[in-house]
This record gives C-alpha cells, structure tokens and sequence, in this order.
C-alpha cells in the first residue's frame, strides 16, 4: 500500500468518526481539512509525485474522501442552522410559503378618494380646514342663530370650556374659510373629520366623516345643483341610481333640501335597508345663504352658490353593507382585510 492510499484511509476514518455539534466545530473542521492549506489539498499535491500506474485508483479513492469531507462539513453548518452550503439540499419546495401580508387602504379612504375624482372631473378641486374651529366658522359666518340647539353642550365638543373654540361638528365651516379667502368662482369640495358629542352606538358615533361641497359663481342656479348632485349619485351608485330632492332647513342654505337616491340594494322596490320605502337619504343641500355670503364679503347680488354636505360612513354602509358604524374606528383586520381596491 503507498503511502498516499494509507493517508486517505487515515483521514477518511479520522473525518468519519468526527462529530460536529457547533458552528464553530464545522468551521474549524473546514480549516483542517478543505481550505487550501489543509490536509486534503495537501493529498492532492502529494497526488501529483505518484506513479502512473497508481493514479487511477488512488485519484478515485482521493475523491471520494474529499466528497465525504464536504459532506460532512455542509450537514455540520446545517445543523446549526446556518443554510448557506447545503440549501439545495434541504429546501422543501412543495412546503407552503410565507404569506406577505399587503396592506390596504381603509374603507372611508376609498370611498373619500372615489367621491374626490368625481368631482376632480368636473372641475372641482380639493380643500382642507382645521378640524379645531372656532364659533365664527363653525356657526356664526353659517347663519345658525345664537339660541340654537346645534351650539347647545349636549352636540358640540368645546375645547377647555371656552364656549369660542371646539372641534367642528362639520365641514361646513370649511366652506366659510373658502369664500373668507378666496374670490369667486369657486368649485370646491372639502372632505374632513367632525365631532359630535353623541353616545357611541351602530347608528351614531362622536366622530365620523363628511364632504362638503361648494360652488359658487354668476348665475348658480338650484338647476346646477340638481344636476351636479344627479350625475354624482350616477357615477358613484351606478347609471341606475334616481335621485329625489325633498324640501328642509339649514340656517346655511335657502331653499335647503335632503336628497335621497333609489335604494342601491333593493334598487326601489322595497327592503329594510331603505325600510321599505325604496329611497335612502344621503345628503343635505341647498343654495348658499345670502347672510353667509355676505359674512364672507362676497357679494350675494352678483353672485349666488349651491352647497351639500355628506357623511362618508353613510355612503360606505350604502356601498359595503356593513349594518355598524363602528367597525369604521376599530381597526380590526378582519374587517379592513376585506376591502382590497389595489390603491
Ligand atoms: N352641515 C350639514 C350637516 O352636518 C350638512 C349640509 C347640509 C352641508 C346642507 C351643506 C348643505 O353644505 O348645504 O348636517
């Protein structure tokens, strides 16, 4: 037997008996005998002095122990967890994967975003307000008289008992901030948070969301109104949808009106969401007083303007039938999961 063959066989035995256990025990295991000056290398140069005739076999034996060596080595760094030699080997590519958990946006904040390019298409733009307001925007400059009820504790929420500054209960105040500091025209709608000061229920919550809608110029007619609400109500609710404007009272508006659409579930032929009436309320409207146009200097014999306002939640319940307001502020993931609109 050369000396070469024993060699192998030594090591062969010696590599066989091992046990690696720790990280660190393959790596030094790789040190002594695979890295370029350990001891296999080291057979292989003593492999280039041997006789022909002992090539063949010695050549075959020294690569097999070599194959060994790195076998061992490569389950040493797996074992410790350490995947980067043997990946191929272990991976399961049937075993399920790891879910990516993507985001999505939040109900309100698609149906916001759906009413804002309605009316981004007919050439209303965007506009924001502070959601601490003070009496003049939220009530004063909107024609509401000192003795009503909307002013009184039991609505509105004032900040640090100063009956001056509170948080709005709606975005008609944004409308005042507009016309205060911008010329007509004026095509704008205003989305927003509000508060009121109401026990928290499935119909009811201290906050929730609306937009207001402004436009004011020249000529601004109740006609306008009617058919900008009209095509509003048929890009959002479906080619289908009726509308039907019913006379009410807003200090804000004269002539003020609720409008309705068709029932969007039983598409008017009767069901409890519309409790049987076959129309459901969506917003209140009307033509721009002429006391709060001139509480914001614009002046009401050249102009005139039409104005509504909506809650959002309302529309999403119309739209998702969800049946509790709640679960718009609750965050639950098993509710927001459900709305995946890409954006
Ligand atoms: N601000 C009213 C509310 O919160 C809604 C509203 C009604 C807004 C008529 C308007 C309007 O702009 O013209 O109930």
């Amino acid at each position: 037997m050369s000396t070469l063959k024993e060699s192998i066989s030594i090591l062969q035995q010696e590599i066989a008996s091992l046990s690696l256990e720790l990280a660190a025990d393959a790596e030094q295991f790789r040190l002594k005998y695979l890295s370029k000056k350990g001891l296999i290398p080291g057979l292989f140069d003593q492999f280039k002095q041997i006789s022909a005739d002992e090539r063949k076999e010695t050549g075959m034996l020294l690569n097999k122990l070599k194959q060994f060596a790195e076998d061992r080595w490569k389950d040493g760094l797996s074992l410790k967890g350490d995947n980067s030699a043997s990946n191929a080997k272990k991976l399961d590519y049937s075993a399920p994967g790891i879910e990516f958990q993507q985001g999505s946006r939040h109900p309100l904040s698609i149906v916001a975003n759906e009413i804002h390019e309605i009316f981004s298409r007919i050439g209303f733009t965007v506009a924001e307000g502070p959601e601490i307001e003070d009496d003049w925007h939220n009530f004063s400059a909107l024609n509401f008289p000192v003795e009503h009820p909307a002013r009184d504790m039991q609505d509105t929420f004032f900040v640090d008992k100063d009956p001056d500054i509170a948080l709005r209960t709606h975005t008609s105040s944004v409308q005042v901030r507009m016309m205060e500091n911008n010329e007509p025209p004026l095509r704008m709608i205003m989305p927003g948070r509000v508060y009121r000061n109401e026990a928290i229920s499935a119909r009811a919550h201290c906050f929730f969301h609306q937009v207001e809608g402004l436009y004011v110029d020249e000529n601004v007619s109740f006609a306008d109104l009617k058919q900008t609400l009209l095509h509003f109500s048929r890009e959002l609710f479906g080619a289908e949808t009726k509308i039907r404007l019913r006379p009410s009272y807003f200090p804000f508006t004269e002539p003020s009106a609720e409008m309705d659409i068709s029932c969007t579930v039983c598409k008017g032929s009767g069901c409890n969401i519309c409790k049987y009436s076959g129309w459901v309320e969506i917003l209140g409207c009307g033509m721009v007083h002429s006391n709060v146009l001139k509480n914001c200097n614009i002046d009401p014999e050249k102009y005139t303007g039409f104005a509504f306002g909506m809650g959002i939640e309302r529309i999403a319940i119309l739209l998702y039938k969800v049946n509790d307001l709640r679960y718009f502020s609750q965050n639950d993931l098993r509710f927001l999961k459900q709305f995946k609109t890409g954006w």
